[in-house]
Order: structure tokens, then C-alpha cells, then sequence
């Protein structure tokens, strides 16, 4: 093969990846982009919620795992859905080296494949544009009264019980 041959199918096949993961992280499993909470707004949105060890905090798009960590620090029972496996690797040494395996996990899974059956509280940090789509999935999904907490953004069509500064406290409960 030319040396032009090749560089043309590597070309083809670059553009291909980055249209393919355009699509993928805009359109069929959109969040956000790696953008960590701070520390202390961590511990204010735990605060908020009031996290204790008969929680189960689910948090959506769990980054490098802070948020687990910090949950699981107060004994709650933490899940988080990642999409980013470099992320998901970070976070789960993370929790391995805090000694805190028992109470913390993260799933290499999409958030909008979560499981809600037995959480409590849920806390996220995502672009403002998913927020409706995301309501209306944990309208359908969930069963019994949840807490959540979004750091920066506000569902457009739900009403939130409390903010404190750039956190949102909600409460969502089953339709019946
Ligand atoms: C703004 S960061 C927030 C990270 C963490 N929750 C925090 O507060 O520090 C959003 C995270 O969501 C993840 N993410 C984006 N889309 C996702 C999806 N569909 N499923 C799971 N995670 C996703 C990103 O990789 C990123 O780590």
C-alpha cells in the first residue's frame, strides 16, 4: 500500500471515531464532561441531603469517585455510574486505597442504564440540557421517595425544596 493510500484510510478511519463519538456522548448516552465537584461543595451537597449510614447515595456521572468517597465516609452505601473507563479505573483504586470497598462501587455503565431500585439520594453534576430527559427517566423509574441534589442546574419543569447557593434539592415521589 502507498504511503498516501494509508494515510488516507487512517484519516477516514479517525473521522469515522470522532464522528461516532460525537454522536455517542451528544445523542445516545449524553452527560457531561469530566468537571469535579469541589470539596466543599461535596460536603455541602451531603449536608444537604443529610446523608447517613442508612442511605444509599447513587451518583450519576461519578467522575473520580469524590462524592462516593466522601458518602461512604459518612457509612452510607455509594453507587456511581461512570462512562469513562480511565475514570472508572481512577475511582475505583481510590476507594480501594481509602479502605472503603465495602460501602463504595462504581459500575462502567451509562447513567441512563441505572439501577434505582434501592436508593435513597441521588446526587449529580450534568449539563443542563439532559436535566428534562433525566427527569422524566427517574419519573418513570422511581418506585419509592428519593432524594436528589444537582449541583450548578435545576430541572426546568420541577420544582426543588431547597437551594443552597449553585445546590438544588429535591424530592421525587412515586406517581401513583
Ligand atoms: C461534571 S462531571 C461530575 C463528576 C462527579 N459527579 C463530581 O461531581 O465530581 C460529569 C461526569 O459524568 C460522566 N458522564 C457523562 N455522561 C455519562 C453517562 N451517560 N453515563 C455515566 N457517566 C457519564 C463524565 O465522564 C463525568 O465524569
Amino acid at each position: 500500500m502507498s504511503l498516501y493510500l494509508f494515510c488516507l484510510v487512517f484519516l477516514l478511519l479517525l473521522l469515522l471515531f470522532i464522528i461516532f463519538h460525537l454522536v455517542y456522548t451528544n445523542f445516545i448516552e449524553p452527560g457531561a464532561v469530566y468537571f469535579p465537584t469541589p470539596d466543599a461543595t461535596v460536603t455541602n451537597m451531603l449536608k444537604l441531603a443529610k446523608v447517613s449510614s442508612a442511605d444509599t447515595v447513587l451518583d450519576l456521572g461519578s467522575g473520580d469517585g469524590r462524592l462516593l468517597i466522601s458518602a461512604a465516609r459518612l457509612g452510607a452505601t455509594t453507587i456511581g455510574y461512570e462512562i469513562d473507563p480511565l475514570l472508572v479505573r481512577r475511582s475505583r483504586q481510590v476507594i480501594t486505597k481509602a479502605g472503603l470497598s465495602h460501602l463504595a462501587s462504581v459500575k462502567a455503565k451509562s447513567l441512563w442504564h441505572a439501577d434505582f431500585s434501592s436508593v435513597t439520594i441521588i446526587t449529580l453534576y450534568l449539563f443542563p440540557q439532559y436535566m428534562n430527559r433525566l427527569q422524566r427517566l427517574l419519573d418513570k423509574k422511581l418506585d419509592h421517595p428519593t432524594l436528589l441534589i444537582s449541583h450548578d442546574y435545576q430541572f426546568p419543569h420541577k420544582k426543588y425544596i431547597k437551594k443552597q447557593d449553585n445546590l438544588y434539592l429535591y424530592r421525587f415521589t412515586p406517581k401513583t
